[in-house]
């Protein structure tokens, strides 16, 4: 069986790590917090304090760096594709901000106080509300709009390097 020495038409010149989708990257962030999440629920009572601070610091980064791709790169692009991307990303850009105040909040509370437990379940929940909206409706919506999802996936990628890169 002749092996292909060409890659497929419209793929040339590309890399393996830009055939990445945008959609699919977005959607292992979204697995890969939920995990984080998931797992300090179920270990919280067995942490002691200094544990649950290098957690949060985790699920804090991981989440901001996730925010920050889809506030730069991923919803301009869906305000650009859908006709009604503006309202759709002013809710999305909205609830980002409710988030990054709770994981300010989870910053400035000490792990082992009252309220630390109850701000990370209140940050659970509402992550988990909005990628709710995010894969549900937004996700489907550019899926079918007129967007190159690899070279928008290849930018987040890039962009993601940069957002580690600085905090090493
Ligand atoms: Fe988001
Ligand atoms: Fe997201």
């Amino acid at each position: 069986m002749p092996t292909p020495t060409h890659p497929r038409p419209g793929l040339e010149g590309r890399t393996g790590r830009d055939l990445v989708d945008a959609l699919d990257l977005l959607r292992a962030d979204h697995v890969a917090l939920a995990g984080l999440l998931q797992a300090y629920a179920l270990q919280k009572d067995r942490w002691r304090p200094d544990k649950k601070r290098l957690a949060t610091d985790a699920i804090c980064v991981a989440l901001d760096h996730h925010d920050t791709l889809e506030d730069e790169i991923f919803y301009p692009a869906c305000e650009r594709a859908l006709p009604d991307g503006a309202r759709l990303i002013a809710a999305a850009r909205a609830e980002h901000e409710i988030m990054r105040v709770l994981t300010a909040q989870i910053g400035e509370t000490e792990p082992d106080s009252a309220s630390f437990d109850p701000l990370v379940g209140k940050l659970a929940m509402q992550l988990e509300h909005h990628v709710r909206a995010e894969e549900g409706e937004l996700f489907p919506r550019l899926r079918d709009a007129d967007v190159d999802l690899h070279a928008l996936g290849a930018q987040l990628a890039r962009r993601r390097a940069e957002l580690i890169a600085t905090k090493l």
